[in-house]
């Protein structure tokens, strides 16, 4: 019976029951109050650090409370140009590998190694409704295929090239195309999108990485045949997004190509002051 309403309530609350004779009312207020699953693994973000010695009972609360995860680990900030995340185990088996599946697409994942962020799920969905038949896509930052598998995958008339300069995560890559039976319509290159870009090829270039630089841009652009789109995600703060849009149109006017920027999508929250959004722009050569 406890179990059954617990299962209807917010997890800040279920946390706050099941540890009340644990902890006092402060602690109790600090609780997290959600978690993203990838496959079968919770992921916690930034608990409070006042909690540190009860983790492992949150972690073990919640494989009691959520059938669909056997892992529970807690993710810091990601490192390096690689963006490698920070891991530690907080409850149920060890290990940070797992299986997640999302719009038919089957992603082999090591939550410790490569970034999937389960918050860009409604941006998969999205390309994977705006790509027509016959598009070829460039994605410069593939991963392990996290924005371009599902839109191969369900489209079979699509091809990608998807560049990828980690070596760890560009073994998930190779993977995930066998695994989804896309191996004759996705082709993975392996190195540094700077050397490694093909051009006048693309209808659509996908840039899913903060922090890339001007000459990022300028070969996604020359990956362009003709005309098509990039979709171009950055990190914006709250009420600066004109600044943003100036930035990325004044670094392309040396290629005298029609650049616009036709749409600005909001992603998600990264923090009150934070925002992850898409520019949508449109290449005409
Ligand atoms: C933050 S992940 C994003 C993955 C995916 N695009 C997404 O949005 O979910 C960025 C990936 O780009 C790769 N990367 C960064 N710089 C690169 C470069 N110059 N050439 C190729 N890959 C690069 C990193 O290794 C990492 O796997």
């Amino acid at each position: 019976m406890l179990k059954d309403s617990l299962d209807l309530m917010k997890l800040k609350k279920q946390l706050q029951i099941l540890l009340e004779d644990k902890l006092d009312s402060e602690l109790l207020n600090k609780l997290p109050s959600g978690y993203s699953i990838i496959g079968d693994i919770a992921i916690f973000r930034h608990i409070n650090q006042e909690l540190n010695y009860y983790k492992q009972d949150i972690g073990n609360i919640v494989i009691d409370i959520d059938s669909q995860v056997n892992v529970v680990v807690e993710q810091f900030s990601t490192d390096s140009n690689y963006r490698k995340p920070q891991i530690i185990h907080l409850a149920g088996e060890k290990r940070t590998t797992t299986k997640h599946k999302e719009y038919s697409t089957i992603f082999n994942i090591d939550v410790a190694k490569i970034t999937f962020s389960s918050g860009n799920k409604g941006e998969r969905g999205y390309l994977i409704n705006t790509v027509k038949n016959n598009e070829i896509i460039v994605d410069m930052f593939a991963c392990a295929g996290n924005l371009s598998l599902p839109i191969v995958k369900n489209n079979s008339t699509v091809k990608c090239y998807g560049i990828e300069m980690n070596v760890e995560a560009y073994s998930f890559l190779e993977r995930n195309i066998e695994e989804n039976k896309i191996k004759d319509r996705y082709f993975p290159i392996l190195g540094d999108n700077r050397d490694k870009t093909p051009k006048d090829i693309a209808s659509r270039v996908l840039m899913g990485y903060f922090e890339c630089d001007v000459s990022q841009l300028v070969r996604a652009v020359n990956a362009i045949n003709k005309e098509g789109w990039i979709h171009y995600h950055t990190i914006i703060q709250r009420g600066r997004i004109e600044d943003a849009v100036k930035t990325v149109t004044s670094q392309i006017k040396s290629l005298k190509y029609e650049f616009s920027i036709k749409e600005k999508r909001q992603i998600k929250k990264f923090s009150p002051r934070l925002i992850h959004y898409c520019f949508d722009c449109f290449v005409q050569k």
